[in-house]
């Protein structure tokens, strides 16, 4: 992030399957924004099999949050990068308290503030199907779904034309249970902390992909006026 001119820093709250990855990746192409998933960094850096890769793999394959030391240890590796003076999309971050206190001294020391804390609304029980049926482009990663989101031409990639496509090990019925207890538990307190900040702002999800997209707009265009 720039040290020198304000760009904006958007978080995107919710439980597994909220849509937090479909919705930063659209807004990264709208605004031009670096969709930021810890998720995603998590996934490579286990796929890497980095000394933080292995210690994370037991932990998400049981659902349970990473700890927030190898956490903030992949992010920061991945802010150091030019691209996310850009604005940045934190898609899964922050997680649990310590890490929103963390991304606090963080972007006080590079005088960078939160425009706008964006909490997906959603229900558990429709969770589990949005994930149950979720699978990704093996080349570009964009997401689909086996019902609400399937490529124009089936087994072709709609973005990249990419024909390889792969499912997440974490999205079975019985981690998708654990990874929502710990949404509750850890992360839902975040939505409290943002509120008293004045930045949250909550969205209905449950409704359709483009219409969410919409209401995200707004929000965006507004905090960043
Ligand atoms: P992470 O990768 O962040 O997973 P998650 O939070 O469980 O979220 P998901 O990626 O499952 O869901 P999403 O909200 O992005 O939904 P999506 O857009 O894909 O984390 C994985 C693990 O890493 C964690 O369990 C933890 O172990 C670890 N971790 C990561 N960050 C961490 C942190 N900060 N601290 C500690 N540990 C951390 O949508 C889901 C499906 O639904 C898709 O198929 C999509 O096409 C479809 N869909 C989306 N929107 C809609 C809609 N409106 N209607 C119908 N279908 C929809």
């Amino acid at each position: 992030m720039s040290e020198t001119k304000q760009s904006n820093v958007l978080i995107l709250l919710g439980p597994p399957g909220a849509g937090k990855g479909t919705q930063a990746r659209m807004l990264e192409d709208r605004f031009g924004f670096v969709q930021l998933s810890t998720g995603d960094l998590l996934r490579e850096a286990v796929a890497a099999g980095t000394a933080a890769g292995r210690k994370a793999r037991p932990v998400m394959e049981a659902g349970d949050l990473v700890s927030d030391e190898i956490v903030l240890e992949v992010l920061n590796e991945r802010l150091a990068e030019p691209d996310v003076a850009r604005g940045v999309i934190l898609d899964g971050f922050p997680r649990t308290l310590g890490q929103a206190e963390a991304l606090d001294t963080l972007l006080a020391d590079r005088n960078q503030r939160i425009s706008a804390a964006i909490s997906l609304v959603v229900e558990d029980d429709a969770m589990v199907e949005r994930i149950s049926g979720r699978y990704t482009c093996a080349v570009c990663g964009e997401g689909y779904h086996d019902t609400f989101k399937k490529p124009e031409n089936e087994g072709v990639c709609d973005k990249c034309g990419g024909t390889e496509f792969k499912r997440r090990a974490d999205d079975n019925a019985e981690t998708v249970r654990a990874r929502l207890v710990a949404y509750h538990e850890e992360t839902a307190p975040l939505i409290a902390f943002y509120r008293d900040r004045g930045v949250l702002r909550e969205v209905d999800a449950m409704g359709a992909i483009d219409e969410i997209a919409a209401d995200l707009d707004r929000i965006v265009e507004q905090a960043s006026a």
